[in-house]
């Protein structure tokens, strides 16, 4: 596996793999990997694809209070998981390499951009648009793979994807989760014991709201009254929203259907973790 830092190379690579007739897949990442990340590493290589990951603490997606500084970097770790699951190439740039100091700009998906997360993190999508159109225009890769937990983020990147016409087919594979149900994320090293087992409460709202909807529940004002009362018992949780809304435009339904995303974010302790279900 080799390790590549500038964007011309992560280029000539992917030019390299596409003119050897493959299909090059994209990974991007923040670092401290885990099982989430490598079930999107393996997606790619089951599909044959020539298979980037990318690493990079974009410092634009997050606020002036949120934890850009202390969050985790663990690149020898990561590229050892890379590498076991099959990835072909680590783009690992530095903030100059991406953001030249004069940059000025920017991709901002308008409306979408301010639902949701992004209500709550002015600029965070913002930031993430910019990052990942740079990395599409870098690698030019056929597919982009990305985690469902991150939902709003994907309905943001599909919408630039599809206004840029940028060609990248996004690929967006299942959460996955520990055995006693909370969602992986690279920040749930923050959690003490008590605020993990206190986290548990969201994806057993998660569960008792998919359970309603099953039964006949499509109310979302009921829906939502279940999930808050089950989290509001939870002593370390502050709710910062839980909403049905629609995948594609992130803005709230009245009536859940086959398709509605319903999802949380709450803070436990100081840590925001976010959780979600697509309604079956
Ligand atoms: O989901 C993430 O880890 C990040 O938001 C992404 C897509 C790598 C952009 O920095």
């Amino acid at each position: 596996m080799q390790i590549i830092h500038t964007v011309s190379e992560l280029r000539a690579w992917s030019r390299t793999r596409r003119t050897g007739g493959r299909v090059v897949g994209l990974v991007p990442t923040m670092g401290a990997l885990h099982a989430g990340h490598a079930s999107l590493i393996r997606a790619a290589r089951r599909e044959r694809d020539a298979v980037a990951v990318s690493i990079f603490v974009n410092p634009t997606q997050f606020g002036p209070n949120e934890d850009f500084s202390r969050y985790p970097r663990t690149f020898d770790a990561d590229c050892k998981l890379a590498e076991a699951e099959g990835a072909d190439v680590i783009f690992a740039p530095t903030v100059d390499e991406l953001y030249p100091t004069s940059t000025t700009t920017f991709v901002e998906v308008e409306g979408l951009s301010d639902r949701l997360d992004g209500a709550s993190r002015p600029g965070h999508f913002r930031g993430v648009a910019t990052v990942v159109s740079k990395l599409f225009i870098a690698a030019e890769p056929d597919r982009a793979y990305f985690g469902q937990k991150d939902a709003a983020q994907v309905a943001v990147l599909r919408r630039m994807t599809e206004d840029l016409r940028l060609g990248v087919e996004i690929v967006v594979c299942p959460i996955i989760r520990d055995p006693d149900g909370l969602a992986l994320s690279s920040r749930n090293v923050y959690l003490s014991a008590e605020e993990r087992t206190q986290a548990l409460s969201l994806s057993r709202a998660i569960r008792r709201v998919e359970t309603l909807f099953t039964n006949g529940v499509t109310d979302t004002a009921v829906l939502i009254a279940a999930a808050d009362k089950l989290i509001q018992n939870e002593n370390k949780i502050r709710i910062d929203y839980i909403a049905l809304v629609d995948w594609s435009t992130l803005l709230p339904v009245e009536t859940a259907t086959p398709g509605t995303l319903f999802a949380i974010a709450a803070y436990v302790g100081a840590t925001r973790l976010i959780d979600n279900t697509i309604l079956l």
